[in-house]
């Protein structure tokens, strides 16, 4: 079995610990979206794969961290994966990305590679011994990127059908003008690729990034329910946030 390893999520806040709870997860049945990993049979994983979708600065990293605390101290082992941290192609996607030349479809499979390398690496090994998988973005950040970029559905959904369905999904919905503050309260500048800076929306960034982050907003609420997330209200209190989404994993544990 290859290592469970993956490179480290970056910028992460301090956890803070949570009251535990123990519950015992059942095997619930799994399928892929398509055509699925050859030699990996969905049935034989036991582990949960729970997602967490949302925006630059909508509070994942924050969610993610609690749930690690609270799985653990519910005696659950976890394993964390995330765009652009496959052991593959992360730092050559970091750097092409820096030189802001890239054409849509190679950026497109450049995340699509790093995705399946963490799929077939890390995800599904880990699911196969039992790991709780907390995801920080999935397959629905790449393909609503890549269709407000104009790119076919099909083909998109054709890539992607090597993807495991996960048990959850979650979506923090936070306004572009909340994710702004808080982007810029942490990093002081806005990212050109979160910006949609490539999309030629404005040459102001600010007004980017909100044009930018409606339409995604706009691709994530019109794929919802195909995919089925749950759509979080990520304006709340970490801990109002955090709380919900602990009450909805446990209930995903006990199925
Ligand atoms: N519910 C919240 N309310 C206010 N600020 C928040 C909330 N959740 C996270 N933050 C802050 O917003 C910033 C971005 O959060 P982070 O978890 O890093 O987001 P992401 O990983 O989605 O980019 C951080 O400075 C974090 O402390
Ligand atoms: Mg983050």
């Amino acid at each position: 079995m290859p290592a469970l390893t993956t490179r480290a999520p970056r910028k992460q806040p301090p956890a803070r610990p949570v009251q535990a709870k123990v519950v015992v997860p059942h095997r619930s049945p799994k399928r892929y979206y398509g055509h699925g990993v050859p030699g990996v049979d969905p049935a034989s994983l036991s582990g949960k794969l729970i997602v967490v979708e949302g925006a630059d600065g909508s509070g994942r990293s924050t969610q993610i961290a609690r749930l690690v605390q609270w799985l653990e101290a519910g005696g659950h082992a976890t394993v964390q994966v995330g765009l652009k941290r496959s052991m593959l192609v992360a730092e050559e996607l970091e750097q092409a990305q820096q030189g802001n030349i890239l054409s849509r479809i190679t950026l497109s499979l450049f995340y699509a590679t790093d995705f399946a390398d963490q799929l077939e690496n890390v995800i599904l090994p880990a699911l196969k011994a039992g790991f709780m998988v907390l995801a920080d973005r999935y397959i629905y950040t790449l393909m609503v990127r890549d269709m407000v970029r104009g790119m076919d559905e099909e083909w998109l959904q054709n890539l992607y059908g090597l993807a495991l369905v996960p048990d959850a999904v979650f979506y923090l919905n936070v306004a572009p003008e909340q994710l702004i503050q808080r982007n810029f309260a942490k990093n002081l500048a806005l990212d050109y690729w979160e910006s949609g800076m490539d999309l030629g929306l404005s040459r102001d960034m600010f007004d980017s990034f909100l044009k930018y982050q409606s339409l995604v907003e706009q691709q994530f609420k019109r794929i919802q329910s195909t995919y089925g997330f749950t759509i979080v209200d990520g304006h709340r209190s970490v801990e109002e946030i955090s709380a919900e989404l602990q009450k909805q994993i446990a209930s995903v544990l006990e199925k």
